[in-house]
């Protein structure tokens, strides 16, 4: 097991008691990142400044709290984008739908939160050039008889809150939604059976399979997706330096690196 999985299996058992894994407490800066955050207009964006994440944490292994420290794919990412432009990352964990309004409005420069391009994400923000590939997989109880995507006709559907499984359960003829803030409360939904089955991102749903007895991921993806990081619209030379980095960050395989610390080769 890799060491940040045993990080949140911990985190999860202890945390479930009290409040759920994802409950866990903002880190003490966040009140210094929130200021930074302010003070801190896309437009300000340079060199020996800061880079502001918006993320929502409740997203192994891509972001998710480690202690009171925002860790994963994107949080290192970011960093070693931030580190390329000579700026300093700081990172702001809010709900996964206002990541986008965040950004737009600079309160954020970034959005970094295994977040897909979609056409209607891209009428209100650019996206960096892809840095994942991903897809929104089904999980089900076990025994049941659910098998594919055509199966969840008239089912009763978990899904994170304004994530890409839930627009896209919205598909699904006769299927009755329910949304959640935090993945893992659909996840937990489903193992008390208030819901036939949850659609979430592949790698979150992997992780969560193997923190609950009694449910599986199918292997049919329901969709295929691509992750990138979200600018605001006028702030292209944020966006060319971003894009800059993630290829530099490609070409010397620091990016896989990082893929290769959280998810382990099949
Ligand atoms: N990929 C999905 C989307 O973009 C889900 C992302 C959820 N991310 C998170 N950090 N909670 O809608």
């Amino acid at each position: 097991m890799k060491k940040w999985m045993a990080y949140v299996l911990t985190g999860c058992l202890m945390g479930a008691m009290l409040s759920g894994c994802a409950a866990a407490p903002a880190p003490a800066s966040s009140e210094g990142n929130a200021a930074a955050a302010d003070a801190d207009t896309a437009e300000e964006t340079q060199e020996g400044g800061t880079l502001v994440m918006a993320t929502n944490a409740e997203f192994p292994p891509y972001e998710f709290y480690d202690g009171e420290d925002i860790v994963g794919i994107d949080a290192e990412i970011a960093a070693a984008i931030a580190e390329d432009l000579g700026m300093t990352l700081e990172i702001e964990d809010m709900a996964f739908d206002s990541i986008i309004a965040s950004v737009q409005t600079g309160k954020a420069d970034i959005g970094a939160a295994g977040m897909t391009v979609t056409e209607d994400r891209l009428e209100n923000v650019n996206f960096s050039e892809p840095y994942a590939e991903s897809a929104q997989m089904i999980i089900i109880q076990e025994g049941s008889d659910v098998t594919g995507p055509d199966d969840l006709v008239g089912k009763t559907i978990g899904v994170q809150l304004g994530t890409t499984g839930d627009i896209y359960a919205g598909d699904i003829e006769n299927a009755t939604l329910e949304r959640y803030n935090k993945g893992m409360e659909a996840i937990q939904a489903l193992t008390q059976g208030k819901v036939d089955a949850v659609i979430i991102d592949r790698e979150p749903a992997k992780v969560f399979v193997s923190q609950n007895e009694g449910i599986k991921m199918l292997d049919e993806e329901f969709t295929v997706e691509q992750y990138a990081i979200a600018i605001a619209k006028e702030n292209e030379k944020l966006l060319a330096d971003v894009n800059a980095s993630i290829t530099k960050l490609k070409e010397s395989g620091k990016l896989q690196e990082i893929v290769d610390k959280y998810i382990s080769a099949e």
